[in-house]
């Protein structure tokens, strides 16, 4: 299936800046790419109509689902920084300011991609007993979130439910949707470096590249032996596509998204992060690396996963699709992307601290 217009809302989000290229390439079509912001859209192509406004907008909504044939929703507040913080913003993005467009395409009976997320899992893998399993299922396991005090699920709640109420359009109306459980997919133009061009805690990512190109330790929260399986976001872009050409595959389906191979602690990636860095600038110090509680990291109301690993034996088999990018291939570009985005504000930074340490 070929579309002739896709809507992109979030486009001016890290993946949706990946996603609006790859499905120009792959289907030569029209993009709504749709955001608040869209700067990180650097890519520029005379399909591509830029509309700078909110999801919450009932025009927007109403355009958007008059002229697309098939719409990819992907704006969310989606960092874990801010769940225990703005809790109610976060269910605000994430569940009400996203009911009208849900409705909005349940009564046009028109194509719904949306990106809701791995948080949905919770805590940890479990199978329809609620035995301890190791691999997230989207259509067997459990969803376990923590007691309400630990603010840290809101966001998970909120994704949860709406995936419910999209799913009660599909089964008991027409709403051809097919929902997308990310896990971990990292690339160039993730998140943003505090104090330069954005406010609060990144994405892990984001936190040590920041850390690495400004000489501070890396944190690792609890010391790190924490796990998560990153994928690249050509590796999502490439899947996403796939979802896009085959409707009737997808229709009705959740799908997990991620790369289990590329499982590891997150104390790991900051190893493997810090050696990639240290290859492309052999001049800078050695890293460090300091274990943090979570309470003095994120502050009260966290938790988190021990373990997230995708079972994507269902997306392999419905969009005959693996993820090819091992963590080694991806770190060196991703390095050198941060370096030339932020480098010389960093450096900036730097000598401004040691001209006032030396006066
Ligand atoms: C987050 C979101 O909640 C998910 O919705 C999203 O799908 C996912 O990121 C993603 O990137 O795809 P999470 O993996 O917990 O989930 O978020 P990260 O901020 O990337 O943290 C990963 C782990 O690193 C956590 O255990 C965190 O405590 C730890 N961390 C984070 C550190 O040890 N040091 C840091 O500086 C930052």
């Amino acid at each position: 299936m070929t579309p002739k217009r896709i809507a992109v809302l979030g486009a001016g989000g890290f993946l949706g800046s990946h996603l609006v290229p790859g499905l120009i390439a792959r289907f030569g079509c029209e993009i709504d790419a749709v955001d608040i912001d869209l700067r990180k859209l650097e890519y520029e192509d005379s399909r591509i109509q830029r509309i700078e406004a909110s999801v919450e907008d009932p025009a927007l909504v109403a355009e958007v689902t008059r002229r697309a044939d098939v719409v990819l929703s992907l704006t969310a507040l989606c960092n874990p920084a801010q769940y225990s913080t703005i809790p109610l913003q976060v269910i605000a993005a994430n569940f009400t300011d996203l009911m009208p467009l849900v409705s909005a395409c349940a009564e046009k009976r028109l194509r719904l991609i949306h990106f809701s997320t791995a948080e949905v899992y919770g805590r940890r893998a479990l199978d329809r007993s609620g035995a301890p399993t190791t691999a997230m299922s989207e259509d067997e396991s459990c969803l376990l979130m923590g007691p309400v005090h630990l603010e840290r699920w809101t966001y998970a709640c909120a994704k949860q439910l709406l995936e419910r109420v999209i799913w009660a359009h599909g089964q008991h109306g027409e709403l051809p949707f097919t929902l997308i459980r990310p896990f971990n997919t990292i690339g160039p133009r993730m998140d943003f470096v505090p104090g330069i061009d954005g406010d609060g805690t990144p994405r892990v990512l984001a936190c040590f590249l920041a850390a690495l190109m400004r000489g501070e330790p890396l944190q690792l929260v609890n010391g790190g032996s924490q796990r998560r399986a990153f994928m690249s976001a050509n590796d999502m872009v490439e899947a996403v596509s796939r979802v896009v050409a085959r409707p009737r595959a997808c229709r009705g389906q959740i799908l997990n998204l991620g790369n289990p191979d590329n499982n590891l602690s997150i104390a790991e990636l900051a190893r493997r992060l810090a050696s990639a860095f240290s290859a492309l600038n052999p001049q800078s110090p050695a890293a460090r690396f300091e274990s943090v509680s979570a309470d003095a990291f994120y502050g009260v109301g966290y938790d988190d996963t021990e373990e997230r690993i995708p079972d994507i034996r269902k997306a392999g088999r419905l969009l005959d699709w693996q993820p090819r990018e091992a963590l080694s291939s991806m770190l060196p570009g991703i390095v050198e992307d941060y370096m030339r985005r932020y480098g010389t504000q960093v450096a900036a930074e730097r000598s401004a601290i040691t001209i006032r340490e030396a006066s």
